[in-house]
C-alpha cells in the first residue's frame, strides 16, 4: 500500500522542506497535480517545478495532468523527470497513443477519470495500463469531501484485475483521510494520494501515522 502525498496542499515557498517532512515519515510517492485553468477551472503546477524537486528526491514523482492538451504536456513531464504521468480519459481521443508516448519513454503510464465518467469506458485500455486514478472528488482543487460512489468503482478495477490478471495500480484521488481510507482499502485500492490531511493537519506525523495504520 502506497501513500502518495499531494504537494498541491504543501507551502510552496519551502518545498524542499515540505517535500523532506513527508519523506522523513516515510513517503516514497509524491502526486502532483497539474492543472491547465481549461481542464479545470485552477492553474497549478507546470515542469519547472518537477524539474527543480527532481534532483531533491528520489521519490516516484507521480504527475497528474489535469490538462486539456496532454500530447503536448507529456513530453515536458518526460524531460523534467516524472516516473508516473496519468492523463484523463476526457480530454483525449486517441488513449493508447497517449499511453505509448509515456511508455516508449520507459516510464509508468495511467488514466484518470472524474466522477461523472463511468469506470467501464476504461475496459479497453485496462490492459495498457500502469495505474488507474479514480478521482473521488471533482478534480481542481484540494480539501473538498469524498465521494462515496468512487467505490463501486473501485470495486470494479479490483474485480478487473482478479478476473482478468491485469496488473493496473488502483489510485484514489480527493478527500482520503483515515476514515475515507479504510473504505477506500476495503474496495481495493493500492495508491492513496492524500494532500489536505497531510499537509493541512496540525501533527502532520501524526496524520500520517493515522493513515498509514488503517491502509496497512
Ligand atoms: C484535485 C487533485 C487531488 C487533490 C487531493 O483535483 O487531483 O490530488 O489535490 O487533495 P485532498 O487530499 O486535500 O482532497
Ligand atoms: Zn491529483
Amino acid at each position: 500500500m502506497i501513500i502518495a502525498p499531494s504537494i498541491l496542499s504543501a507551502d510552496f515557498s519551502k518545498l524542499q522542506s515540505e517535500i523532506e517532512e513527508v519523506e522523513s515519515f516515510g513517503a516514497h510517492w509524491l502526486h502532483v497535480d497539474v492543472m491547465d485553468g481549461h481542464f479545470v477551472p485552477n492553474m497549478t503546477i507546470g515542469p519547472v517545478v518537477v524539474s527543480s524537486i527532481r534532483p531533491k528526491t528520489k521519490s516516484i514523482l507521480d504527475c497528474h495532468l489535469m490538462v486539456n492538451e496532454p500530447a503536448k504536456m507529456i513530453p515536458w513531464f518526460l524531460r523534467a523527470g516524472a516516473d508516473v504521468i496519468t492523463f484523463h480519459l476526457e480530454a483525449v481521443e486517441n488513449v493508447t497513443g497517449h499511453l505509448q508516448m509515456i511508455r516508449e519513454s520507459g516510464k509508468k503510464a495511467g488514466v484518470s477519470i472524474k466522477p461523472a465518467t463511468p469506470v467501464r469506458s476504461l475496459e479497453p485500455f485496462l490492459g495498457d495500463l500502469d495505474l488507474v486514478l479514480v478521482m473521488s472528488v471533482e478534480p481542481g482543487f484540494g480539501g473538498q469531501g469524498f465521494m462515496q460512489e468512487s467505490l463501486e468503482k473501485v470495486k470494479w478495477l479490483a474485480e478487473m484485475k482478479r478476473t482478468k490478471g491485469h496488473s493496473f495500480l488502483i489510485e484514489i484521488d480527493g478527500g482520503i483521510n483515515p476514515v475515507t481510507a479504510k473504505a477506500c482499502r476495503a474496495a481495493g485500492v493500492e495508491v492513496f494520494v492524500a494532500g489536505s490531511s497531510i499537509f493541512g493537519a496540525k501533527d502532520r506525523k501524526k496524520a500520517w501515522e493515522e493513515l498509514e495504520a488503517v491502509i496497512r
